[in-house]
């Protein structure tokens, strides 16, 4: 059904320009490029505030970026009005030198652990015992973050604030490294925080803020996907991902890891600035720092074991890691006092959780082929319960991995499992009940799926399936193709894939014991596949999509509309979608910046790529040959005929659309969300979630609902695709 589409005359729209950008002389003053710089910022660093520390935003992601990139233009034309704390400054150069050393203003010590309810209280009592008896004791419990922590040093800036002057890691307690130019990357650390806040917390223009960096488990689990599709290993646990990416030497980098920053202690001039460990607390907070909120001050150690109790369960809905409590007694006065043991403070201690490990059975290893043709192993486990979740499988990473746990099948293993992290085998557990195994995991010689012999090229541990026609290889290929943040074709996931290929499954199980062996049963194709090659995707029609099973008439035609949605996919996904080994996001979007066009990047040499930024030697040799291979320019070629984009989008930014703000709704005829959603941010227009008095017009699409109703009852108005392209394009002609 078509909606009720308004579209508006050209006259009318050129109004609606002139009435947002025309405004009378009177207020001129507020509209100097530096009145709408600060104003601007002050805005953004007001809606970072409410995002990243008290995660409670206010602005859809694109309403942030609309702004800061309205920010970054009146930037780029008035470069004399940038100062070193404006948003826009987050990412700077690259330390020249490295990291150099600096002394902590006191040691960063480590704490003394307990891993059960004695040796809690047995702490308890100590601390209680070294104090008078008329004194009682409040703790303050937090969770323990397991990331590493870090210093930040804050100096007097300008009108009576505070401004960022340095981030310095633990190192070995009295000497870190100053990382500086990767912290100011972390959103939620101020650049600077203005007097009146300083004021507000009681707080001086020169302090040192101590806290705890980690990586939020849904950015480990991007930066690890990233990495696999990159043809690297992926990071072990979001702890060694943020501290890898703490010590990345291209600011850029650290910027997109979406690193976060918790402070938990004040201090000023190397001790501690507020009476007490709550107030510290409290202080941060105010300022603007980003504070756990489950920090609690409680009466007394049971108290304390009710926190823990409740702190364990948290651990699976957080998003991101802990591994204990922190327990601190409150009072500065009593830490005084009760001073430290050799390494630790005596006034505070770390309740460890248990691993959440658990023994299991490996009953058997398959092996995956993948995407690039690397063979992974995979333990199938005796199903167990860990942490909230039963784990039947885990990585066995490769070869080297057997060979240094030395596990056999038939072993019982202790598996443990953190977060969102896929889980791992730990070691291979021998004692009176759990008796070893006997059979000796044998890595097949040839492909399972295609039978080809597998290779191990130089220098890498990895065997490979070198068939690049491999029905495995293309099953991956496929579903990278299809996934999101790719071709985002919607529907297109794992099962249909499979069947697509008249496959079952995606991998090949080895025989029912467990052993792998050459001639393994090989999984038959049920049927015949639909599918040879991504492209033929292209030319699916919908009799045989409704040959499948369980596809009926409405998947079908949603399938098709999202499979013909996909070929105005940007450049930079086209070429992600591609596959090429070490081309993930970041390097199909400077490649697609870089060339403009596949053909151009096509005809460039291997010196030509390795100029592009982030592009190495080593990544330009394998796009250089991917792009020169016959098969591949088969396969781009088919892709061209079928009506992919193969030119990028032009990502100039213009403010044919600035002060305007979009809402769209139902799906428009040739425009998908995304793009439509990209177009007008890059012509500075906001794009929001939520109509409202302020949304200047709802862009509807067929099957439109109460968004069109609730535009209407606003009168905000309602145009369609057609009014979007006309005010893209001639939106600067008023
Ligand atoms: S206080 C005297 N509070 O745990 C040092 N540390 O095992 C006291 N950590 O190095 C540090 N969350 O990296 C403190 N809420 C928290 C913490 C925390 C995580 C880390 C920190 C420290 C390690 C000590």
């Amino acid at each position: 059904m078509r909606s009720k589409c308004l579209y508006l005359p050209a006259r009318q729209r050129r109004f609606t320009r002139i009435y947002n950008l025309g405004m009378p002389s009177a207020s001129s003053s507020k509209h100097t490029p530096e009145a709408q710089i600060h104003a601007l910022r002050e805005e953004i660093v007001h809606h970072e505030h409410l995002y990243y520390a008290l995660d409670a935003p206010e602005l859809t992601d694109a309403q942030y970026d609309a702004l800061m990139n309205r920010l970054k233009a009146l930037e780029a034309d008035h470069p004399e009005l940038v100062t070193a704390d404006s948003p826009t400054q987050r990412v700077g150069g690259k330390p020249a030198d490295g990291f150099a050393k600096t002394p902590h203003s006191r040691p960063m010590l480590s704490l003394d652990n307990a891993y059960n309810e004695a040796e809690l209280r047995a702490w308890d009592t100590r601390l209680r015992e070294s104090l008078p008896s008329t004194e009682t004791v409040r703790y303050v419990c937090e969770l323990k973050l397991d990331g590493l922590s870090l210093a930040l040093h804050y100096i007097a800036g300008a009108n009576g604030s505070a401004r960022l002057e340095r981030g310095v890691t633990r190192g070995d307690g009295t000497i870190g490294e100053d990382v500086t130019s990767n912290v100011r990357t972390i959103r939620s650390v101020p650049l600077s925080i203005s007097a009146a806040k300083l004021k507000a917390a009681g707080m001086p223009q020169e302090f040192e803020v101590r806290g705890e960096v980690v990586l939020p488990q849904a950015a480990f689990l991007k930066m690890n996907e990233e990495r696999v599709a990159a043809g690297q290993a992926p990071a072990a646990n979001p702890r060694n991902a943020a501290a890898g990416t703490i010590r990345t030497i291209e600011p850029n980098i650290v910027a997109q890891r979406r690193l976060d920053l918790y402070g938990y202690f004040l201090l000023e001039g190397g001790d501690f600035l507020m009476p007490s460990q709550s107030g510290g607390l409290e202080a941060l907070r105010i300022a603007g720092f980003r504070v756990n909120k489950h920090a609690k001050t409680v009466a007394d150690i049971d108290a304390v074991l009710d926190f823990i109790a409740a702190a364990e369960p948290l651990r699976d809905t957080l998003g991101y890691e802990i591994d204990g409590v922190v327990i601190k007694a409150d009072s500065r006065a009593q830490q005084r006092r009760l001073g430290f043991t050799g390494k630790a403070p005596r006034w505070a201690i770390a309740y460890k959780f248990a691993a959440r490990a658990a023994i299991t059975k490996l009953l058997g290893v398959a092996f995956q082929t993948g995407r690039t043709g690397k063979i992974t192993p995979v333990a199938e486990l005796d199903p167990v319960f860990i942490g909230g979740t039963t784990v039947s499988r885990a990585t066995l990473h490769n070869a080297d991995e057997i060979a240094r746990l030395g596990v056999r099948i038939g072993d019982f293993v202790q598996v443990e499992r953190g977060g969102d992290v896929i889980p791992k085998i730990i070691e291979v557990v021998e004692d009176s009940t759990h008796p070893r195994g006997t059979r000796e995991i044998a890595f097949p010689t040839a492909c399972l799926r295609c039978k080809t012999e597998l290779v191990r090229e130089e220098g890498e541990v990895d065997l490979r399936c070198v068939n690049a026609s491999c029905p495995a290889r293309l099953e991956e290929e496929l579903r990278h193709f299809a996934s999101r943040g790719v071709m985002n074709i919607e529907g297109l996931g794992e099962s249909l894939v499979a069947q697509l290929l008249g496959h079952a499954a995606a991998e090949v199980r080895i025989d029912p014991d467990g052993v792998a062996t050459e001639d393994a049963p090989i999984e038959e194709p049920t049927r015949k596949a639909l599918v040879h090659s991504i492209a033929d995707i292209y030319s699916l029609r919908k009799e045989d999509l409704l040959s499948l099973e369980r596809i009926g008439e409405k998947t079908a035609d949603s399938l098709l509309a999202e499979i013909e949605r996909s070929k105005s996919a940007p450049l930079a996904r086209v070429l992600l979608g591609l596959g090429i080994r070490h081309v993930g996001e970041r390097t199909a979007q400077a490649l697609s910046d870089a060339f403009g066009s596949l053909d151009d990047l096509i005809a460039a040499s291997v010196e030509r790529l390795t100029e592009v930024n982030d592009v190495g030697p080593k990544v330009a040799a394998t796009v250089h040959d991917f792009l020169q291979n016959e098969r591949n320019r088969a396969l781009i070629e088919r892709l061209r005929a079928a009506g992919l984009r193969f030119t990028a989008e032009k990502r100039v930014t213009t403010d044919t659309l600035a002060g305007l703000t979009f809402v769209l709704t139902g799906t428009l005829p040739t425009l998908t969300r995304e793009t439509a959603k990209e177009r007008i941010e890059a012509a500075g227009g906001k794009v929001s979630g939520a109509v409202s008095k302020k949304t200047s017009y709802v862009v509807a699409g067929e099957e439109a609902g109460s968004k069109l109703e609730k535009a209407e009852s606003l009168k905000v108005p309602v145009i369609d695709e057609a009014g979007l392209v006309a005010l893209l394009e001639d939106g600067d002609s008023a």
